[in-house]
């Protein structure tokens, strides 16, 4: 039985399975779909539930702790099939139970689950008493669905909030943060939010400011570790990463095919490095996955991108990423970018033109064009452009 405080459980599971969230996004570490449990005197709540494939283990985790005892009440606060996968096999073993969400979480629920009866239907700012406890419902539309919601629980100052706050990561026996080490949670917080909820600061900052002033001990996400000793730090850094606010640092991202175009962006980072850049990350955009990059161009202020000219257009991988980095609205960033023109001068065109109608960064240093191989001229205009990115990112 997995208590985390007073009439509070983890219930949820964990999914080491998959390679693809969302069919997306890599898993190395797994995943956990969370769902918690209140045991309340008069009644009893699910706070969200999990993926269908892991109903059965979810059954015996809600069963360990009420035995005989019926669920009364399910809150959806998100409806994406990761959490609400369940709910038409919950009311095969609860069929009284009481569905809670908002007015579009019960147009999703018809729609993916054909469920319409034993709804209840709360605004924000609702309450619903257990006995001892009451759930308070703060909208939190696009965190990151349009039907997202949050759930305090008075007096204990708990808040179920959904995906925000969560990380990828499976939970490997313990479910709070103070029982565990928590390194590998981090960076895995600013993938899943870079490449989930990123697109979606301005509602995520309204959200923040929702919650602004009320008192949290512990944040129940719908993945990764329940939040207690941390809960400062984890707000402040979606705060920040919300605001896209960077850290100084460099991301320099390349495709090739021969070498010629990665020698180019090594003396990009050399010079950058000797001018005193000392984050510096690299990727090859035919290695990397995506989802890695656009973490790191969340964290770091400067970009620097380069590809050879393929077909008489841009290599497809580093359009692919393009595309995906406008997609995220990511904004503010300092970008400098070179190609390699092969036999047809296009990768630098191609980029420029992403730059000036899809991510509108600010342009630093001069754009770098190569013919095949790196000559004495584009070695010392790589240099420069290093030098330059390197100058802005220390103003
Ligand atoms: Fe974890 Fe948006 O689903």
């Amino acid at each position: 039985m997995k208590k985390i405080t007073d009439r509070i459980y983890y219930v949820g599971v964990n999914d080491r399975n998959k390679n693809l969230f969302e069919g997306l996004w890599p898993l190395p570490a797994g995943v956990s779909y969370n769902a918690y449990l209140i045991v309340d005197d008069d009644k009893t709540c699910l706070v969200d539930t999990v993926e269908a494939d892991f109903f059965l283990p979810f059954l015996e985790n809600i069963r360990e702790v009420l035995g005989d005892r019926p669920v009364d009440y399910v809150v959806v606060n998100h409806m994406e099939p990761d959490h609400s996968g369940s709910l038409a096999l919950l009311r095969q073993y609860y069929p009284d139970v009481q569905i809670v969400g908002n007015k579009k979480t019960f147009d999703m629920m018809r729609g993916f689950y054909q469920i319409e009866k034993g709804i209840l239907e709360v605004k924000n700012g609702d309450s619903i008493d257990l006995g001892t406890l009451q759930l308070n419902f703060v909208l939190t539309p696009m965190v990151h669905w349009p039907e997202t919601m949050m759930t305090m629980v008075a007096p204990l100052d708990i808040l179920f909030s959904g995906d925000a706050f969560g990380c990828f990561g499976a939970l490997n026996g313990a479910w709070i943060d103070e029982q565990m080490n928590c390194d590998d949670y981090w960076m895995e917080m600013v993938r899943y939010y870079s490449n989930i909820v990123g697109k979606y600061g301005t509602p995520v900052q309204m959200a923040l400011k929702k919650l602004a002033g009320v008192k949290v001990d512990y944040i129940c996400s719908t993945h990764g570790p329940v939040w207690h000793e941390h809960v400062e730090r984890v707000i402040a850094l979606y705060d920040r990463l919300s605001k896209y606010e960077a850290e100084p640092g460099l991301v320099i991202c390349y495709g090739t095919m021969y070498g010629n175009t990665e020698r180019a962006a090594e003396v990009i980072a050399r010079a950058a490095a000797e001018a005193g850049v000392k984050n510096i990350v690299m990727h090859n955009v035919s290695k990397s996955h995506h989802s890695y990059i656009i973490r790191d161009v969340f964290r770091y202020s400067g970009l620097i991108v380069g590809a050879p000219t393929y077909n008489t257009g841009l290599y497809h991988e580093m359009n692919v990423l393009l595309d995906e980095l406008s997609q995220k609205d990511i904004k503010g960033r300092l970008f400098g970018y070179f190609g390699s023109y092969s036999w047809a001068s296009k990768a630098v065109s191609e980029i420029k033109h992403w730059n000036e109608e899809k991510l509108h960064y600010e342009e630093v240093g001069q754009p770098v064009e190569i013919r095949q191989a790196l000559s004495a001229e584009t070695f010392a205009q790589c240099e420069a452009l290093g030098r330059a990115m390197a100058t802005r990112l220390a103003e």
